[in-house]
């Protein structure tokens, strides 16, 4: 059955700004943020003293030379050096600045802009502070393991303790792009493949950062990233062009971005990518027409480095005047790096190429964003020496790093509970090209301002728990991509004196992040030699996995009778390994990432549309399905998927009804019980299938996840919600639409598994 009701259509209440998954079910409306609903009389005040040149120089932001940043993550274009700069703020030609740290330089640059401009606005001060700032926490894609939003509200906090005291406002953090495809290396920095997981983390993490009280010293703005549908690039390749349906850029790329801002987030970045032939940072539709026009969002667009420019490079804009003009049109507020801005929109409005009305209204929002944070009444705020020493790599902020690392761990595969080892009486082999590195435990962003003397190897933290820290050997064997001379010999030498081997391979971080696509998503070469030939030893191998993204697993590797995804997990990865290995800690990390059998399946995710042709279960099954002529399309570990040392069972699943009223909520309960022996925790999950619908759907569709800690022996009920507006989808016309019919509902410990049952969605009246 498949009635069509729009629930609304176009002049009725229920609009295209629909709040899918987690955000309704947070029940939160996406609203103007109050600070946002009228710019005050200050604001005013001084937009109406700006000279235009003031005016572009609000809107333009630049890498901050003053104090400038380590490390490389952007290409090094349009750099104005630390004189040039100052001599711009206090001119009042720059609006903020990014990626320095440290307090005191910090104040003396705010000190220029409010003692040596004309009109005394303050700078904002931006990073890249992605995970973690000094002390480093898991990379996004791991700590989204712990299916724990409370857990990613806590680190993104800390995240912000941190940095605010190293003079920073505002971080271009949260990423929240929904990553289908493995073989991009950003995948690292989202929340993995889900719409419903990165909604609920993209909120927690805006929550966390922003803290209650966006005026307080340690409150830092969010950036929701990258404006939009990033994830979406071609053939998972860095900066390639998206082709997207209108209703999958709505149902699966837009949703956590509508969930950050529904969570307080003011500001967001356009993409470097276009959609559909339209470059993001020129997509007015995207820019304007959705984001402010559908959402109501008042706050800034900032454009990520140099991507106004980069329009002239995309074939979209004629020059740089062009591109400055087509960005800020189409609603690009703030231009980062390439300086377009302030070159030319003085020019653009004096020729009339620009509404001056246009100009007006970024720098009200940016103006507005000053005030929102407090920066007109403290501008010194958060610009504090004392706090930086005070609030920086602490106890507890170790702590919550090696908390956050053994919760994002992910038990795959634990044949006869090798798992976990003794602290005694066994002789061990640490193997691999990450057994004592130090330089692969951060991830891709957690290099940039880490405090790398923090970072723990796996070789310190497994000795730090065992009785007898001379009862591991340790053996590199090889690098990540090369060989070491008579590594093999030596590795497989301590591979036969030990009892059990750890076998620690798979990516480096410079392997995963920007600009790090990958065409096959394979542990390299070389590694897959060693492990071959540690596996002849006979003795038995715990794979300790390090990676950014899904990995295809193959050989030896995927055959070792235990294996743990162990990520980057940040400044205390040995010690959160070594919990995990020896059972202080009992690993509850569930996928946010299909593992595919085959590198060649990708995109591969578990919440694809149905099929006509849907491949038999039977493997020998009739050829004309779809199938691979070679393998199963199906996961090696599916999204959801992950062991622990006990065991869960999950019965007695109930529905309140099996007619679900238009207006009413649909209540699904389950038993959960500890049937194991060791104390856990267990991410039960809920999905959902429309099973005939005007559109084809999603196989399942996660709606639902409930983390519960049980004891021994103990039970207990989880209960979920589902309404009516969890079985919305895009219809035509690009409306959220609920169609009346037949829907199956899953509980289950993984995408692919579960108790189901099914019930009707009644018509409306
Ligand atoms: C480019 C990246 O895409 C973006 O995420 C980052 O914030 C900027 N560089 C600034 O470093």
């Amino acid at each position: 059955m498949a009635l069509k009701t729009t629930n609304g259509g176009p002049a009725g209440p229920n609009r295209r700004a629909f709040l899918s998954g987690a955000a309704a079910l947070a029940g939160l409306a996406v609203t103007a943020p109050k600070a946002f609903a009228r710019a005050s009389d200050r604001v005013e005040g001084l937009l109406a003293q700006m000279t235009l040149e003031e005016k572009a120089g609000q809107l333009s932001v630049f890498a901050d030379m003053i104090r400038p940043p380590i490390g490389d993550m952007n290409p090094l274009v349009n750099i104005r050096n630390a004189q040039t700069l100052t001599a711009e703020v206090k001119a009042g030609r720059i609006g903020a600045l990014f990626n320095g740290v440290g307090a005191q330089a910090a104040r003396d640059t705010q000190k220029a802009a409010i003692e040596g401009s004309r009109l005394k606005i303050p700078l904002l001060f931006a990073a890249d502070v992605i995970h973690g700032f000094r002390t480093v926490f898991p990379i996004p894609l791991a700590e989204a393991a712990s299916f724990d939003p409370h857990l990613a509200e806590r680190t993104a906090r800390a995240t912000a303790l941190e940095a605010t005291a190293a003079g920073l406002h505002w971080t271009f953090a949260p990423m929240v792009d929904v990553a289908r495809d493995q073989r991009w290396g950003r995948v690292a920095e989202g929340s993995g493949e889900d719409v419903f997981l990165g909604e609920v983390l993209a909120a927690a993490r805006v929550r966390g950062f922003q803290g209650k009280d966006l005026k307080a010293d340690d409150s830092m703005l969010a950036t929701p990233k990258h404006f939009a549908a990033y994830g979406a690039v071609t053939a998972g390749l860095e900066y390639n062009s998206v082709e997207l349906s209108d209703a999958t850029l709505r149902e699966v790329h837009l949703p956590p971005f509508q969930a950050a801002f529904a969570a307080g987030a003011l500001m967001t970045m356009s993409a470097f990518n276009d959609v559909n032939g339209i470059p993001a940072t020129a997509n007015k539709m995207l820019l304007t027409d959705i984001l402010r026009g559908e959402w109501g969002f008042k706050g800034v667009v900032i454009s990520d480095y140099t991507a106004d420019q980069e329009l002239v490079a995309h074939g979209f804009a004629a020059d740089d005047r062009d591109a400055a003009r087509l960005a800020i049109l189409a609603g690009v507020d703030m231009s980062m790096q390439s300086g377009l801005y302030i070159r030319y929109l003085p020019e653009l409005v004096s020729s009339g190429a620009v509404p001056m009305a246009v100009v007006d209204a970024s720098v009200r929002r940016v103006l507005a964003l000053k005030e929102a944070i407090g920066l007109f009444d403290n501008p010194y705020r958060s610009l504090d020496p004392q706090a930086e020493a005070q609030r920086t790599a602490t106890p507890a902020m170790r702590a919550l790093s090696r908390e956050s690392g053994a919760r994002s761990i992910v038990l795959l595969k634990n044949d006869r509970a090798l798992l976990p080892l003794p602290r005694a009486g066994k002789r061990l082999a640490l193997i691999g090209p990450f057994a004592d590195d130090r330089d692969n435990v951060l991830g891709a962003w957690g290099g940039f301002f880490a405090d790398r003397r923090l970072s723990v190897d796996l070789a310190t933290g497994l000795r730090a728990q065992m009785a007898d820290p001379n009862s591991l050997i340790v053996e590199r064997g090889c690098e990540v991509e090369t060989t070491i001379a008579g590594g093999f010999e030596r590795a497989v030498a301590a591979a036969q004196a030990a009892d059990i081997v750890l076998l620690a391979v798979g990516e480096s971080q410079d392997m995963t992040g920007e600009a790090k696509s990958r065409t096959d998503i394979r542990i390299p070469p070389v590694q897959m030699r060693l492990a071959e030939a540690i596996a002849a030893t006979g003795k038995p191998i715990i794979v300790l996995l390090r990676h950014g993204r899904a990995i295809q697993l193959e050989g030896v590797v995927r055959d070792a009778p235990a294996i743990l995804a162990t990520w980057f997990l940040g400044s205390e990865m040995g010690n959160a390994v070594a919990d995990v290995v020896f059972g202080a800690v009992n690993p509850s990390g569930k996928l946010p990432v299909s593992f595919p059998i085959d590198s060649g399946q990708e995109p591969f995710f578990y919440n694809g549309r149905t099929t006509g042709r849907p491949a038999p279960s039977d493997p020998n099954g009739q050829e004309y399905k779809a199938r691979w002529r070679s393998i199963r399309n199906d996961a090696l570990y599916p999204f959801g998927f992950g062991l622990s040392y006990t065991r869960f069972d999950v019965t007695d699943m109930k529905l309140s009804t099996q007619r679900l009223a238009w207006n009413d909520t649909l209540h699904v309960t389950a038993k959960v019980k500890n049937s194991g022996n060791l104390h856990g925790d267990h991410v039960v999950q809920l999905y959902i299938r429309d099973r005939v619908a005007s559109r084809t759907r999603p196989v399942r569709e996660l709606k639902g996840f409930q983390r519960v800690s049980l004891a021994p022996g103990a039970e207990r009920e989880v209960r979920f919600e589902l309404k009516r507006q969890h079985l919305m989808f895009v219809g035509d016309n690009d409306y959220w639409i609920a169609e009346p019919g037949v829907f199956d509902v899953w509980i289950s410990n993984s995408s692919v598994d579960g108790l189901v049952a099914s019930f009707e969605l009644l018509p409306v009246g």
